[in-house]
């Protein structure tokens, strides 16, 4: 098994080494030398068009390491940024390279991925930066003649590239195989050109795949292998083809041919490892090494990016897994996984999770991020170890009946009967404050009244004293 694609390890180099498309090679080396010489040809950019897997991409890169150019590249998903290209593509285009680079290529790889609609800027910037360019520009296109490029390939250079002859395509798979070692029978070449017209990145793909599956390509094993390849199982026909393969390739075809993604893939097949061998410790002990190799795998793919790991990941969870049994083992009886049938189940739980966080994050002017890492645990475990504070905790964050449930857990009738508790006393305290303080008032007013009255009687009895005295 090697972890490198053969499309890879076998992509042409020089010039030479691009296999047939001869024609394109007329026009467009010279091409490339009169940028070289120093006066730039009138078309200051080509436009490679033609079927998938026939060299477009790898002439252009052939000829950037022949000349020793630097390629620019951009791609399609690059060209809908309007300012992306006018800043990276301009400077580039205009600038000279360090050594030991003797000039640039700007390579505009599958321009037909713009829109007829909604590009339009896109394809007037590249117009422009083909106007002010000073290296070649080379575009590429399986289908060049939308509407929409016309003012392109008006610009442009047109490089047509066309499907690799037959006889072409067999001796250059003929040379991978005496190269790699392996055992290939003429006839299953031939199959396998027949079958990708003309595409070699698809043939030399299909015959990486038969070759790694058996170590030979035969006619019956290629056929075996691809004829059905594009057939898409469902989990239940996967299970049954990855358990009761008696070679490594049918484990590996299982796994391979369904629509599953790569997650779904691991949970479904981990789901019943334990079911189908749980009846022998050994083989599920080997079934379960192989998942847990597999899962490795995959957590290195996800985390570096490097999706070459791939087939190893496809190797552990098929072969890997299938080839466990050291003996034979009664169909089990398998199931969905769990852990979908939960996530479905759940999915409520994780609506309010989600809510909680958003309130938390703006309510504590955090991400919602750290509120799911650092406060939702938190909160739920004062929750946990002293109801009476959460429920206080609950009040002042403003927490709605389902955020209390969610953080309160098997605590959530005691959080609730506080948070009433809580909730009612201020309203009855002040109540009885109220009345203590009217109770107050009242005295001082009927002491004040009394006093007033008192002087008011004393004031008249001094003045009847001073009338008699009169
Ligand atoms: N003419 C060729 N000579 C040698 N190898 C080729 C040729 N065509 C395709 N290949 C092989 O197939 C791979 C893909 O080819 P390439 O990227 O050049 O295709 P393309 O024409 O650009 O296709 P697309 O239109 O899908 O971009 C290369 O890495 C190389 O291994
Ligand atoms: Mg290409």
């Amino acid at each position: 098994m090697r972890a490198v694609p053969w499309i890879i390890k076998y992509r042409p180099r020089s010039v030479e080494d691009v296999v047939d498309q001869e024609k394109a090679k007329e026009v467009l080396v010279p091409w490339i030398k009169k940028w070289l010489s120093g006066t730039p040809p009138e078309k200051k950019a080509a436009l490679l068009w033609g079927p998938p897997g026939v060299g477009k991409t790898s002439l252009v890169e052939a000829i950037c390491n022949e000349y020793k150019l630097e390629k620019i590249e951009m791609n399609a998903s690059d060209f809908r940024r309007k300012n992306d290209i006018e800043r990276i593509a301009l400077a580039a285009a205009t600038k000279k390279p360090l050594p030991p680079w003797k000039g640039r290529l700007i390579l505009l790889d599958e321009v037909d991925g713009l829109s007829p609609r909604g590009d339009e800027g896109a394809v007037a910037a590249i117009l422009e930066l083909i106007k002010k360019t000073k290296n070649p520009v080379v575009m590429t296109a399986n289908d060049p003649w939308g509407q929409h490029l016309r003012p392109l390939r008006e610009a442009a250079l047109l490089v047509e590239f066309k499907r690799i002859p037959k006889t072409k395509a067999r001796s250059f798979l003929l040379k991978i195989c005496e190269e790699e070692g392996v055992h290939c029978e003429k006839e299953a070449i031939d199959y396998i050109i027949e079958k990708n017209k003309g595409d070699l990145r698809a043939s030399i793909n299909d015959l990486q795949a038969v070759a790694e599956a058996f170590g030979k390509v035969t006619l019956d094993l290629a056929k075996a292998l691809l004829a059905e390849r594009d057939r898409v199982l469902t989990p239940w026909e996967m299970l049954q083809q990855l358990f009761y393969a008696k070679y490594a390739w049918q484990a590996r075809k299982a796994v391979t041919s369904t629509d599953l993604d790569y997650d779904t893939l691991f949970l479904w097949i981990a789901e019943n490892v334990p079911k189908q061998y749980g009846d022998d410790p050994y083989d599920l002990w080997r079934g379960l090494e192989a998942l847990s190799r597999a899962s490795v795998i995959y957590g290195r793919i996800k985390r570096k990016m490097n999706w070459s790991l791939l087939p190893y990941y496809f190797n552990a969870l098929g072969p890997g897994v299938a080839l466990a049994k050291t003996k034979y083992h009664k169909r089990a009886r398998w199931s969905y996984p769990e852990r979908i049938t939960l996530l479905a189940k759940t999915k409520e739980v994780r609506k309010i999770r989600e809510e909680l966080a958003a309130h938390l994050a703006r309510l504590s002017h955090v991400s919602k991020s750290y509120a799911k890492g650092e406060l939702i645990p938190l909160l739920s475990f004062i929750a946990q170890a002293n109801p009476r504070y959460f429920a206080r905790l609950a009040l002042g964050l403003r927490l709605n009946d389902s955020m209390v449930k969610y953080l309160a857990k098997k605590n959530y009738a005691k959080v609730k009967s506080f948070i009433e508790e809580l909730s009612v006393r201020p309203a009855e305290e002040g109540k009885k404050e109220a009345q203590e303080i009217l109770e107050e008032l009242k005295e001082e007013y009927q002491k004040k009244t009394k006093e007033k009255s008192n002087k008011g009687r004393e004031a008249g009895e001094g003045l009847l004293k001073w009338l008699k005295k009169k």
